[in-house]
């Protein structure tokens, strides 16, 4: 959904050219979370601090288009030739802004893209993620007040408020009112969730960056330290303007970051950070101060540490392959393996094998005492769970049920103190998944997050949890995300059973299967070509069925899920021991139906399934394990996809793969969109 992005240079010298490919770049690396508008701002002139004249400081340049990013591209350079603007100037020290906007009140169009701004001189201007829910009430104060909108958008009061807030401190004679404090008494005004950048012409080369619920981190590069002249990286040191040349960023996304630096800040709900000579200051809002004596409040700064990113250039990048969703596919040997590391234990001659997952083991004694362990989850996240949720019940012996995040708030779900809830999400920042989090936590559960994002709203919100460490996740459709999930729920299963001597075999069993699951990845990758055939012969199809049950359930929904969201073809996950009550209705000669019958405790009953949908003479695809083809398939009149066995609650890790290969083939020669699917966004911040 909505990204931002914003880069300052401070005492180095860049040129306007440099400055927009560096905002540019940083909307490409957001492109993968969904938009469909996009826009920048940056300054019209170069502009010295020293000689400060607010009045006479020319507005800040806006370009915003609808469309994609190289749409903004081109109408920029072509505003640039139109305007006669010199791309070569120079600015030793420069704000710019940009965003990536998806459309949530108002069509996408260049009047509601972002930067939103507070009037025709571009006053202040901001970029928005997220959603404020109280806009109408303040544009219609804002209206009163004579103020003009020009979008249908939320965002439009922010700016205005903004000015509002400004040009009344200032007739009451408060003429040195800080950009800090303008935004801190416009957050005051703000219902809902937000992160936020703002620019003005009042403070020119500042930007303020706050935030609550969407997230935002803040990247420093110290280019003295680059150079190798002095200026060691020191947790609390770049928080003060020490003149040295440096490069601040800020955006919704590491992903955006990683090229430029890996120091991080991870901003936090409620703080304001100010960017102003090259020093960054952190305050804290605090809703209950409001005005004194007439002044705008002056908070106090916190100090807060970097941390470092954990992440590598090369995650961002397609390297051979053409699309994020086809690299990620094949790259799940490497993520599962990088999943488990250091958490499996193999156990000497006399140690048993063992799971250690460092994020729970201070909590499993109160999780095992749990009277159930709820999963919550939306699409691919919810799937994963459902497909530990066996092996987790069989373990634990603990009671697992099952909740959609949006369905459990829709019912305002019973939640108990005695609850473990587990909530699971690759980007940790889903809106409904992070709002079932608030409402466990009222309720008095045990949260546990599951998620691939260090620092995300869930991670930080959970009282413990793991992360799946899969590594960068671009393509919207989730893949490695969602093998690498299982896994940390097999372990989490594993983990919570403990030291159970009746399970100890079953324990020993699923670990060695999670040691063997990589070298099995590999193997099932190898059905590509196969796939890619399948998908040929499926190409003009308006529907697919799939078919699983028990450990497999999971499978058939997530196979469906994939082939409805990237190949825009209806397809629907069935619960084979549900085929007679409805979904039989449907089976006919034309009809493709994928049954998955891998072995398992389920095989003989899958079998029966197949001979049923066959009696009807449906259209048969199977997968099935290497070897079972015969016994599979009646009178060969289906076709046979072979996989590798894995340990019988691993088998979807490696069962999903053929069905990632055949949505990914079949939207390649559908001719649709893989990396970002019509409709939808990787991260779905608003509810
Ligand atoms: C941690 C380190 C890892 C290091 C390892 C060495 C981090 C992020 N991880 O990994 O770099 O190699 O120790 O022992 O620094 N958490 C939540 N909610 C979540 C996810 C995690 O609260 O949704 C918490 C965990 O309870 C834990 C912390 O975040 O306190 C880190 O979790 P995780 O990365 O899974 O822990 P380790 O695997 O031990
Ligand atoms: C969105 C994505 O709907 O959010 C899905 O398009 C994803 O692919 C779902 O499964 C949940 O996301 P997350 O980040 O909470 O796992």
């Amino acid at each position: 959904m909505c990204g931002i992005f914003a880069y300052l240079n401070f005492n180095v010298s860049r040129e306007r050219r440099y400055i927009l490919e560096v905002l540019f770049n940083g909307l490409r690396r957001l492109e993968y979370r969904g938009y469909d508008s996009a826009g920048i701002s940056i300054d019209s002139s170069s502009y010295s601090g020293s000689d400060l004249n607010r009045q006479i400081f020319t507005p800040p340049l806006v370009f915003r288009q609808e469309g994609n990013i190289e749409s903004l591209v081109k109408s920029v350079y072509q505003d640039v030739d139109a305007t006669d603007l010199n791309l070569e100037e120079s600015f030793s020290i420069h704000a710019g802004i940009a965003h990536t906007r998806w459309a949530t009140h108002g069509e996408p169009a260049p009047r509601n893209s972002h930067p939103q701004t507070s009037d025709a001189g571009n006053e202040f201007l901001v970029v928005h993620n997220g959603v404020v829910t109280n806009y109408e009430v303040l544009k219609e104060t804002l209206v009163r007040h004579g103020f003009t909108f020009e979008s249908e958008t939320d965002t439009e009061v922010i700016p205005k408020l903004a000015k509002f807030v400004f040009d009344k401190a200032n007739e009451e004679g408060d003429q040195s009112v800080t950009f800090s404090q303008v935004v801190i008494e416009v957050m005051r005004h703000l219902e809902g969730a937000y992160a936020l950048i703002f620019k003005s012409r009042h403070y020119p080369n500042e930007l303020i960056a706050c935030k609550r619920g969407s997230p935002l981190l803040l990247g420093v590069k110290e280019l003295a330290e680059e150079a190798g002249i002095g200026a060691s990286f020191n947790d609390t040191k770049f928080l003060s303007s020490n003149g040295q040349p440096k490069e601040l960023f800020l955006s919704s996304d590491a992903n955006a970051l990683v090229e430029h630096t890996k120091k991080v800040l991870v901003v936090e709900d409620g703080e304001v950070v100010h960017l102003k000579d090259g020093g960054v200051s952190i305050l804290k809002f605090d809703q209950a101060k409001g005005k004194r004596g007439g002044t705008l409040s002056r908070p106090a700064s916190v100090q807060r540490a970097l941390s470092i990113l954990e992440m590598e250039v090369e995650q961002i990048n397609k390297g051979k392959y053409e699309h994020y969703m086809q690299k990620e596919i094949h790259e799940q040997p490497e993520s599962l393996t990088t999943t488990m590391r250091g958490r499996l234990i193999r156990g000497g001659s006399c140690k048993a094998k063992t799971v250690l997952l460092g994020g729970l083991k201070d909590h499993l004694k109160t999780i095992r005492r749990s009277r159930r362990i709820v999963f919550i989850g939306c699409g691919t996240s919810y799937n994963a769970a459902l497909a530990a949720r066996p092996i987790l019940e069989e373990l634990s012996g603990i009671p697992v049920t099952m909740e959609i995040a949006s369905d459990l708030l829709d019912r305002q779900g019973p939640i108990y103190r005695e609850d473990t809830a587990v909530l699971v999400s690759q980007s940790g920042e889903t809106a409904d998944t992070l709002n079932a989090l608030e409402y466990a936590l009222e309720n008095g559960a045990l949260c546990v997050g599951i998620t691939n994002t260090v620092g995300s709203a869930i991670a930080r919100k959970t009282h413990c949890g793991v992360h799946i460490n899969a590594g960068a996740e671009i393509g919207v459709a989730s893949t490695k995300a969602y093998t690498s999930q299982i896994v940390v729920m097999a372990m989490l299963a594993l983990a919570i059973g403990g030291d159970l001597i009746s399970s100890q075999e079953r324990r020993e069993a699923v670990i060695d299967g999670l040691f063997d699951l990589p070298s099995k990845l590999k193997e099932v990758l190898k059905l590509d070509q196969e796939m890619k055939d399948l998908a040929k012969l499926l190409i003009a199809e308006q529907s697919l069925l799939v078919f699983g049950r028990g450990y497999n359930y999971a499978t058939a929904l997530e196979g469906a899920l994939k082939v409805k969201e990237v190949a825009l073809m209806h397809s629907e996950g069935i619960l084979a021991g549900e085929m007679k009550h409805g979904p039989l209705a449907l089976v006919d000669e034309t009809l493709p139906i994928f049954v998955i019958a891998t072995r398992d405790a389920c095989f003989s009953k899958q079998q029966s399934v197949i001979q049923q949908l066959h009696a009807r003479k449906g259209r048969l695809i199977v997968m099935c394990t290497k070897g079972d083809a015969a016994s599979v398939c009646v009178g060969g009149s289906c076709r046979v996809i072979e996989v590798p066995q894995a340990e019988d609650c691993l088998q979807p890790v490696i069962n999903i793969v053929p069905l990632q290969l055949l949505a990914y083939h079949l939207t390649v020669l559908r001719g649709h969109n893989v990396d970002q699917p019509r409709n939808l966004a990787k991260s779905v911040t608003t509810q």
